[in-house]
């Protein structure tokens, strides 16, 4: 019998990856923009080995606004704006200490 090879890789455990899809909603490029001020602002605070903010494409929620996913909770957002930067930050900071 052949030996399992393990597919496990050295990647950093992070505490919080938040998805956010970049083609929502009328506007994409508020999107965008949204998913890159929250990342620079993950990155500043916690590192890149312990928070990330990814750009996705369709996550299967479409709504009219932006659509994102936390994970490892697994907790949806939806009808999101940019507005809502500052919400999005206090979520991921809940997450980190889950
Ligand atoms: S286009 Fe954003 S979730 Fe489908």
């Amino acid at each position: 019998m052949e030996e399992i090879e393990s597919k496990q890789s050295n990647a950093p455990k992070l505490k919080a990856q938040l998805f956010i899809c970049i083609t929502c909603g009328s506007k994409p490029e508020e999107a965008a923009l949204l998913r890159s001020e929250l990342k620079n602002h993950c990155r500043e605070v916690y590192g890149k080995d312990k928070v990330r903010v990814t750009a996705s494409k369709c996550l299967g929620q479409c709504q009219e606004a932006i659509s994102a996913v936390m994970y490892p909770s697994g907790t949806w957002y939806a009808h999101l704006k940019p507005s809502d930067k500052q919400f999005l930050l206090s979520e991921i900071e809940k997450e980190t200490k889950k």
